[in-house]
């Protein structure tokens, strides 16, 4: 199924000059890019985002760390975005993630680990809304989109 997803560049990814390296491996997958810009995400917004993790231990660090500097957001789309995102991703710690993943090949701490991917649809959805107005989405496809995606695969 089409569908998207909001990926973070963190501020770690930023800091690190990892901007286009880490884009490239999206970029690759053949997921079509629908909307992309850069921000400094205010207490407020994180806290809506990371609502889920209040009252964890980690939160008020992970408030800390995704508000400390620029980030870039993304939404991608495509058919499976959302898992193939979390797949290139890798799991939430550098030093668990496999190697070929993002975090595997980039990251090595709990905390600074590169990118956020959204986990499931109506997270997506609602993520993308914290980000992205209706506006600013752009609803395309590349002229490689057909050979990325064979048209009825399920
Ligand atoms: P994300 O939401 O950022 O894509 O990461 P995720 O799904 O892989 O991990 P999640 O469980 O949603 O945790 C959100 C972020 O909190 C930080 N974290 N720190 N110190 C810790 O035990 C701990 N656990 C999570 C990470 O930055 C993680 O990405
Ligand atoms: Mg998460």
């Amino acid at each position: 199924m089409t569908e998207s997803t909001l990926i973070i560049l963190k501020p770690d990814c930023v800091q690190r000059r990892l901007l286009g390296r880490i884009i490239q491996r999206f970029e690759d997958k053949g997921l079509t890019l629908a909307g992309m810009k850069l921000m400094q995400i205010s207490t407020e917004l994180a806290e809506r985002h990371y609502a889920p993790h209040k009252g964890k231990p980690f939160y008020p660090g992970l408030i800390e760390y995704i508000t400390s500097g620029p980030v870039v957001v993304m939404v991608l789309s495509g058919t499976g975005a959302i898992d193939i995102c979390r797949k290139l991703m890798g799991k939430t710690f550098g030093y668990e993630a496999e190697p070929g993943t993002i975090r595997g090949d980039f990251g090595a701490s709990k905390t600074y680990n590169l990118v956020h991917g959204s986990d499931a649809p109506e997270t997506a959805e609602t993520e993308i809304a914290l980000y992205f107005g209706p506006g600013e989405l752009l609803d395309y496809e590349t002229a490689a989109h057909c050979w990325t995606f064979k048209p009825g695969e399920s």
